[in-house]
This record gives C-alpha cells, sequence and structure tokens, in this order.
C-alpha cells in the first residue's frame, strides 16, 4: 500500500459527488441570445459561415426568441441589418430603422420576462463598414462618432431597449452616452459596455451575419484593442466604469480568459462575455467534420468561461443549449 494521505480522487468518485463538489453551474439565467434582424425579409435566412443561426424577419426573431424564453433564457441582444446603408450610418438612429422596430416589438411581446439589449454601433450602417463617421483621410472620427452614438442610444431609448451595448470602442463612448440618455430623462436605460473589445479575427463570420465588409480591405485595428495587450483592457475597463458603464464585457471570451479573470477580482460589477461568431463557427466546423462533440466542447467552453469570472454569456449556442440546460 502506498502511504497517501491525501486523495483528491475520492471526491470524483461519483456523478453525485461531483455535482455536489462542483464550483460553477451553467445554466439558462447565464446566457444572452444574438439575435440578427434584417429589414424587409419574409423568411429567416441561414448563415452560412454560423450553422443554425439565421437572418430573421422581426416575426422569426420574436418566435425564436419565445422558444428560448419559454426554456428560461432572458437575455437578447439585437443586431439589426439595414436594407440602405450610408457613410453616416442613418438608419442607425431613425426612429423607423430596423433595430428600433425590433426592440419596440420585442418589448410588446415580452414586457418585463425578457431583458432586450441592442448592439450600439455604426458598422451595420455604414457603407464602409466602419464603426463610426470617417474624416478626410478615411480614419474614424472618435468626437464626430460619439454625436451619432448618441442619437442611436436615444433612439433606441425611445423604442423601449431596457440595455444599450456601445460595441464602437471610441474613447469616452460611455460617458456621452450616459450623459445624453440621462439629459433626455432616460435615467433608467442601462449601459453594457463592451469594455476590453479586441480587434480580432474571430469577428469573421460575424460580418456575414450583418452584411459588413470593411472598405478598401481595411480593419478595426485603429479603435479596437491590440491583442498583444493586458494592461490596456484594465484601463479600458476602469475607464468604463468611472463613466457609468452597468455591466462591463471582455469580447472575444475563449482566447481572452486570463482578461476575464485578472479584471474579476477588480471589478464589481456584473461581468459578460461574448463568445463570438468565430469561436462558434469553429466549434461547429469540427463537430460536422466528426474531430470534436460539438455539444461537449461548447458546454465545457461555457463552464470555462464562467470559471475564469465571467457573470454571464453571450453565445450562439444558445439556440440548442437551452434545451440542454433547462
Ligand atoms: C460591432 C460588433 C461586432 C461584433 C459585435 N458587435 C463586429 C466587429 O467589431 O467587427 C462581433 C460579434 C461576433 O463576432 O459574434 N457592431
Amino acid at each position: 500500500m502506498a502511504n497517501i494521505v491525501r486523495r483528491p480522487r475520492r471526491l470524483r468518485s461519483t456523478a453525485a459527488l461531483r455535482d455536489l463538489v462542483s464550483e460553477v453551474q451553467i445554466s439558462n439565467n447565464d446566457l444572452i441570445a444574438p439575435l440578427f434582424i434584417k429589414e424587409a425579409l419574409d423568411e429567416p435566412v441561414p448563415i452560412s459561415s454560423l450553422p443554425g443561426i439565421y437572418q430573421h424577419s422581426v416575426t422569426s426573431a420574436i418566435e425564436e426568441a419565445r422558444r428560448l424564453n419559454d426554456l428560461g433564457v432572458k437575455g437578447f441582444m439585437l443586431f439589426g441589418v439595414p436594407s440602405q446603408k450610408d457613410p453616416l450610418g442613418t438608419q442607425g438612429y431613425d426612429d423607423n430603422g430596423i433595430t428600433q422596430l425590433s426592440i419596440g416589438a420585442f418589448k410588446e411581446a415580452f414586457g418585463d420576462q425578457a431583458v432586450v439589449m441592442a448592439d450600439l454601433c455604426l458598422d451595420e450602417f455604414t457603407d464602409h463598414g466602419h464603426c463610426g463617421v470617417l474624416d478626410q483621410r478615411g480614419c474614424v472620427d472618435n468626437d464626430k462618432t460619439l454625436e451619432l452614438y448618441g442619437e442611436m442610444a436615444l433612439a433606441q431609448a425611445r423604442s423601449g431597449v431596457d440595455f444599450v451595448a456601445p460595441s464602437g470602442m471610441m474613447d469616452g463612448q460611455v460617458a456621452f452616452i450616459r450623459q445624453t440618455l440621462d439629459q433626455a430623462g432616460f435615467v433608467g436605460v442601462g449601459i453594457l459596455a463592451y469594455s476590453a473589445k479586441y480587434a480580432s479575427a474571430f469577428y469573421g463570420p460575424f460580418r456575414d451575419a450583418v452584411d459588413v465588409t470593411i472598405a478598401n480591405g481595411g480593419d478595426r485595428k485603429g479603435y479596437q484593442q491590440d491583442f498583444r495587450n493586458r494592461r490596456e483592457a484594465i484601463l479600458e475597463i476602469e475607464l468604463d466604469i468611472s463613466e457609468g458603464a452597468d455591466m462591463v464585457m471582455v469580447k472575444p471570451a475563449s482566447s481572452y480568459l486570463d482578461i476575464i479573470s485578472t479584471i474579476r477580482p477588480m471589478v464589481n460589477l456584473p461581468i459578460a462575455a461574448y463568445q463570438v461568431s468565430g469561436e462558434y463557427a469553429m466549434v461547429k466546423a469540427a463537430d460536422a467534420a466528426g474531430y470534436i462533440d460539438g455539444t461537449a466542447v461548447a458546454l465545457e467552453q461555457l463552464h470555462a468561461i464562467k470559471r475564469a469570472g465571467a457573470d454571464f454569456i453571450l453565445t450562439y449556442f444558445s439556440h440548442e443549449l437551452a434545451e440542454i440546460l433547462r
């Protein structure tokens, strides 16, 4: 007999014991389903790079959300895809723009049964595909963009949004939006700030989902974070909290677990993580090829994201895991 006093395997010996001592659980309370809603669509259109995910009509988005909400998913992040795009992204802050109409329809359908959030960014609405207004040199003009984000926040608030989710990574965006909302009397509308958002190749499939191509082969490295940096994420989180964010987000999730676990002890607000389109697409592709069990991998990743310190997760897996996690 080996003389071993500490035997950690004892606590792993049965499923009941493992459940008893498990440190993190995932439930549908932890999930937010991102939904793409395209203007003037009659039937949902599958997105080829995101198997199982659709560009919805307002009606089909509500049907999908209803199914998920009945299973216990409480949060939805709406992305509007307009028919018309222009340099200033005007459909993003038109009261009849697709995001605003969707928010109104969701609030009417769900009332307080669901938390309705909307992406607040211009890239879905601009013809050049950047997240803001361009200056003469073709760079995104920070402060002019803030003015338009303010208009978007007001339009979304008038439609009844619960939380706006600024994702453009402009300096001062949270403070500007908070101030704009408060001055118009929308003190109850919250801000989920995409605070530590990296310039990531994992967003590839998302751009199919929202019909976005960045003009002239451009990228977002002039405003989204450099993936070589960690301290910069801490600064962005601190700034957004001081500017009035109600919740902060780290994005993407799985390759940035170090960022989540670094900020966890520093942040007393809820932390969201966004498992983005490319993370989902990779699991689906490997599953389809028979290389991995996609459902098992997805569950493992969601637990890892929560174990790192996230309170809730935006994930395209919501639509298939809600049934399992019920
Ligand atoms: C910006 C936005 C993006 C995503 C969410 N909000 C794209 C980008 O920054 O280029 C990506 C989400 C995903 O990849 O799933 N409106």
